[in-house]
């Protein structure tokens, strides 16, 4: 900032003068009375141009401190605007002509309302009202109309600024976050490939599950056909023989067959009924209807490979829960990924335990806990567990997608998938899932 020349200052500079004039006496003087004179003239003068230099310094830090100003404010990287309390621009940097695409000459005196695009003007008008009234700060987001016609995405901060005796002025910043926007589209678009592919995967490892699934009930109806036909042939050969009908041998004959029969149509409704469950399982955006947990578990249970089987027992604890709102198929997923992780936990030669228990949650919300006596899961492994892509298990295992998918789809349900683990002892994974309102 520039000095001021204070009374300090002026009798410094006296003293300096003097000082001056001394070590440089002027080559006149010579007699004391007018000398004195000239002296006290030349002190004087010499004063007046020390003064000069200095008022010279002070203009030109003056002149520097102004143009960081204009610096900072003109060019700021943010809009910066004041406003009247009715909204009307009274100043304007340059940086919001340029955000908004207008000269700044077209700024002054218009309402900022009058730049926004329709809807968001009207919510800057109830905010604007809010400010001016109790005082809060305002921070939202709000699309305005270019000059050039673009839309300018941008954040606006707003604060009452009171001066006293005048109205109170509004302080506006405008900053544009047209890239942030367009990055968040990108992250969504990304997330959006991201469950794809995830799905894809989770899909491969299901198709062996279901292959297994298929393979028992089609051996099995392919084994009754050919031995209904075998019978079949046999049955006609008897009818052929000649001789005496033995009624009674072929009437058990044909008892057989139908038994036989039965056992291939059932081994087809098997397949059709797995068939129809896959069918859900594999929509992507099923539709939400009501569902009934246990309803989900059960049909969960199908989708169990031999390996879970094997290693623990599934016990399913039901109690009176209101239904909830969602996709059958993706709850299936949720549950078959939870019970699979935690009979993987499950280290060999231990009995091992899965509960599947249903209750009532938090206010509103049903649970569903699956709880195992595995191994347990150790503070480092639980920070990242549902990252896409974390596994603990070997190559070609594990797909580290499991639990983010379980997480995603819980999330799209407006539930919530949390976890505790105790080393050693086991693990529970819990899910809530907001109930259907009676
Ligand atoms: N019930 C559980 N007990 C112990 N560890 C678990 C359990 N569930 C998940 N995990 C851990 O979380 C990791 C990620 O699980 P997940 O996302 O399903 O992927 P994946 O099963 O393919 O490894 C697993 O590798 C395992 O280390
Ligand atoms: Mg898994």
């Amino acid at each position: 900032m520039a000095r001021k020349l204070a009374m300090d200052d002026r009798g410094k500079l006296r003293t300096d003068a003097e000082a001056k004039l001394l070590r440089h006496p002027p080559a006149t003087a010579s007699s004391r009375d007018p000398t004195s004179l000239r002296h006290e003239l030349q002190v004087h003068q010499i004063e007046l141009e020390m003064q000069n230099q200095e008022l010279c310094g002070a203009q030109l830090a003056l002149e520097e401190a102004r143009d960081r100003y204009i610096d900072l404010y003109e060019f700021a990287p943010v809009g910066y605007a004041s406003l009247d309390e009715n909204g009307r621009i009274k100043q304007a940097n340059l940086t919001t002509a340029t955000l908004l695409g207008v000269e700044r000459s077209k700024l002054l005196g218009r309402p900022l309302a009058a730049f926004m695009l329709r809807g968001h003007a009207d919510r800057w008008a109830l905010r604007l009202s809010t400010l001016v009234r109790a005082g809060e700060p305002q921070t939202f987001e709000a699309d305005f109309q270019r000059g050039d016609g673009a839309v300018l995405h941008a954040e606006v901060s707003t604060r009452l600024r009171s001066k006293d005796g005048s109205d109170s002025e509004v302080r506006v910043v405008l900053t544009d976050i047209g890239a942030r926007r367009a990055a968040e589209e990108e992250a969504r678009s990304l997330e959006g490939r991201l469950a794809i592919s995830q799905r894809l995967a989770a899909m491969g490892t299901l198709v062996a599950g279901v292959a297994h699934e298929i393979n028992n009930p089609l051996a099995g109806e392919m084994a009754s056909q050919a031995l209904a036909m075998h019978e079949m042939k046999e049955f006609a050969e008897l009818l052929r023989r000649p001789g005496p009908l033995d009624r009674e041998a072929l009437a058990r004959r044909a008892d057989e067959m139908v038994e036989i029969l039965g056992n291939a149509q059932d081994g087809a409704a098997s397949i059709a009924h797995i068939v129809k469950d896959l069918v859900s399982f594999g929509r992507p955006d099923a539709e939400r209807m009501p569902v009934q947990l246990f309803a989900v578990v059960e049909s969960s249970m199908r989708w169990l490979s031999v390996s879970v089987e094997r290693a623990a027992t599934v016990r399913v604890e039901n109690s009176e829960v209101p239904s909830i709102m969602g996709s059958e198929g993706q709850l299936q997923q949720v549950v078959v990924n939870l019970v699979t992780n935690a009979a993987l936990a499950i280290p060999a030669g231990r009995p091992g335990e899965i509960t599947i228990r249903i209750g009532p949650g938090n206010a509103g919300m049903v649970r569903l806990d699956v709880v195992d006596n595995g191994k347990g899961i150790p503070p480092e492994t639980m920070k990242r567990i549902f990252e896409p892509y974390f596994t603990t298990r070997d190559a070609g295992k594990g797909t580290g997608l499991g639990l983010s998918i379980c997480h995603a789809i819980v999330a799209a349900h407006r539930g919530t998938l949390t976890v505790e683990s105790e080393v050693g002892k086991g693990s529970t994974f819990r899910v809530e899932l907001p109930a259907v309102p009676a």
